[in-house]
C-alpha cells in the first residue's frame, strides 16, 4: 500500500507541471488516471470509485439517494463555472457576449458526440422542460390531430401537451402501461395499438422517472415511423446514464436536460431536433428567417449565463473520463447491491425491473402497508437519507437513485435502515 501510495505520488509530482486540475494531481487522481489506463473492469473496485468520490464536494452527513432529481457537479465542473462567472463578471456583455460565446461551438461538438449526431442538430438550452415544451408547442397541429401520450410521462411535458388540448383543440391519447413490465413487445403495443389514421405525433419517455422502467422507445418509434407518426423522446433520465445514440432511437426531437446524469451546472439542457425537421418546428420564442433551416433558431432565448454553459464542457470531460460503459455498469451493480440485500425482506415490493435494458440507476421500492410519507420520514428524519417519492398509478413508494459518487458502504446504511423499518 505504501509503496503503490509513493509510486503514485512520484507519478503525481512528475505531472505537476501539467495544466492538470488540482484533483489529479494528488496522489488519489493519479490513482484514478492509473487504473483507467489500465482498462480493468472496475465496477466493483471501491477503491476506484473512492477516488471519484473525492472528485465531489459531497456531504459526509446526509447521504443523497436522489440523484435522479439532481445529481452535484465534480468539484473541476464548479470550478470552471466559477471562473467563467468570475470572468464574465470582469465586464459582462464583453467577456459573455464575444469571448465566452466562442467556447458555444465547442460544447455543441462535444454534445453531439456523445449522443452520435450531428452538431447541426443540437441546440443547448436550460433544461429538459425547455427542450421538450419547444417541440410540444411547435409542432404544426391542427384540431382534431391525435398525440400518443402516456400517463407516466412527466408532468411538465404532460402540462405542455394539456395545454395544447385546451388551445388549439388536439385530441390526446393517453396510454396507460402495465408496470413493472419485462415484456418490450407489450410496452411497445401499447402505445402502437393508440395509433389511428389521425395520429400526427407519439411522446414517449425513455426511463420512467417514477421508477426508472426504461420503455422500447426504438420498436415503437420503427412503427410510427412507417405510418408518418412524428416521435418525441424525454430523455431527461437516460442521458449520460445509460448508453445510446440519439439516430439509434429512431425518434424525429429528444429534449434532455444535463444537471442531471452529465453532472453539468444546474440549468442546463439540449434539445436534439432531427436535420430534416428543423425547418418544420416554429420555435417558442422567435428566431431570425435566415435561421429557418437551422438549429441555432431554437436557441434564442435572451440572455442567460454563458458561464453555466462553458462549464458544460468540463462535465463532458470528467463523464468521458470514467466513460459511459463504466458507469451504466456501475449504476446497474449499485442498484441490484441493495435491492438483493433489501427485496426479500417482509413486506418489500421492488416495482422496477432489474433486467439490463430494463432499468439502471433508479429504483422505486415499497413496504406494503406503510404510507409513503412513514417510510420517507423514517428515511429521512431518522437515517438522513435523502429520497424522494412515487405515487402515480399502480407505482407507490420510494425511489432510490444512486450515483457515481455512492459507496456499497452508502447502500449498507440503506439496506440497514430498510432492515429496521420493516422490522
Ligand atoms: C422523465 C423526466 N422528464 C423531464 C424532466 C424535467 O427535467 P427539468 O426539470 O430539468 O426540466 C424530468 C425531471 O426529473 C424527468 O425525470
Amino acid at each position: 500500500m505504501t509503496s503503490r501510495r509513493n509510486f503514485l505520488l512520484g507519478i503525481a509530482k512528475g505531472m505537476g507541471g501539467l495544466v492538470l486540475p488540482a484533483f489529479f494531481r494528488t496522489s488519489e487522481g493519479q490513482y484514478l488516471l492509473q487504473t483507467l489506463a489500465t482498462k480493468e473492469d472496475v465496477t466493483t473496485n471501491e477503491d476506484f470509485w473512492a477516488t471519484i468520490r473525492q472528485a465531489y464536494i459531497i456531504s459526509s452527513t446526509l447521504l443523497d439517494l436522489n440523484n435522479g432529481g439532481l445529481s452535484p457537479q465534480a468539484k473541476v465542473v464548479q470550478d470552471a463555472l466559477e471562473r467563467h462567472t468570475r470572468l464574465s463578471n470582469e465586464a459582462p456583455s464583453y467577456y459573455m457576449w464575444r469571448v465566452l460565446i466562442k467556447g458555444r461551438e465547442r460544447v455543441r461538438e462535444k454534445l453531439a458526440e456523445l449522443a452520435g449526431c450531428a452538431k447541426e442538430e443540437i441546440a443547448i438550452n436550460r433544461n429538459a422542460t425547455e427542450a421538450l415544451g419547444m417541440v410540444i408547442l411547435g409542432l404544426d397541429l391542427a384540431p382534431g390531430d391525435e398525440v400518443v401520450v402516456c400517463k407516466y410521462d412527466y408532468p411538465t411535458t404532460k402540462h405542455a401537451w394539456l395545454q395544447r388540448e385546451r388551445r388549439d383543440g388536439i385530441v390526446l391519447k393517453w396510454v396507460d402501461l402495465d408496470l413493472p413490465n419485462t415484456d418490450e413487445d407489450a410496452l411497445a403495443n401499447a402505445y402502437i395499438d393508440a395509433f389511428t389514421k389521425r395520429t400526427k405525433v407519439v411522446f414517449i419517455t425513455h426511463m420512467l422517472n417514477w421508477s426508472g422502467q426504461i420503455l422500447p422507445v426504438r420498436k415503437i418509434a420503427q412503427v410510427a415511423r412507417d405510418r408518418g407518426i412524428q416521435v418525441v423522446v424525454d430523455g431527461a433520465q437516460t442521458f449520460a446514464q445509460i448508453q445510446f445514440s440519439i439516430p439509434d432511437l429512431a425518434c424525429d426531437y429528444f429534449g434532455t436536460s444535463l444537471h442531471k446524469w452529465l453532472g453539468a451546472p444546474y440549468g442546463t439542457g439540449m434539445l436534439y431536433v432531427k436535420r430534416d425537421k428543423i425547418a418544420s418546428l416554429h420555435s417558442l420564442f422567435g428566431h431570425p428567417a435566415s435561421e429557418e433551416t437551422k438549429i441555432s433558431k431554437f436557441e434564442h432565448l435572451g440572455t442567460r449565463s454563458f458561464a453555466v454553459e462553458q462549464a458544460i464542457g468540463q462535465a463532458i470531460h470528467f463523464h468521458e473520463m470514467i466513460g459511459m460503459e463504466r458507469k451504466e455498469k456501475r449504476l446497474r451493480y449499485l442498484s441490484h447491491y441493495w435491492v438483493e440485500r433489501v427485496k426479500d425482506l417482509p413486506n418489500i415490493k421492488i416495482h422496477t425491473p432489474m433486467q439490463a435494458g430494463l432499468s439502471c440507476a433508479l429504483v422505486l421500492v415499497d413496504v406494503k402497508g406503510k404510507s409513503n410519507s412513514e417510510i420517507h420520514s423514517f428515511l429521512d428524519r431518522k437515517k438522513f437519507i435523502h429520497t424522494t417519492t412515487t405515487d402515480i398509478g399502480a407505482l407507490k413508494g420510494i425511489r432510490i437513485s444512486p450515483n457515481v459518487h455512492t459507496s456499497t458502504n452508502d447502500l449498507d446504511r440503506l439496506v440497514q435502515a430498510f432492515k429496521e423499518f420493516c422490522k
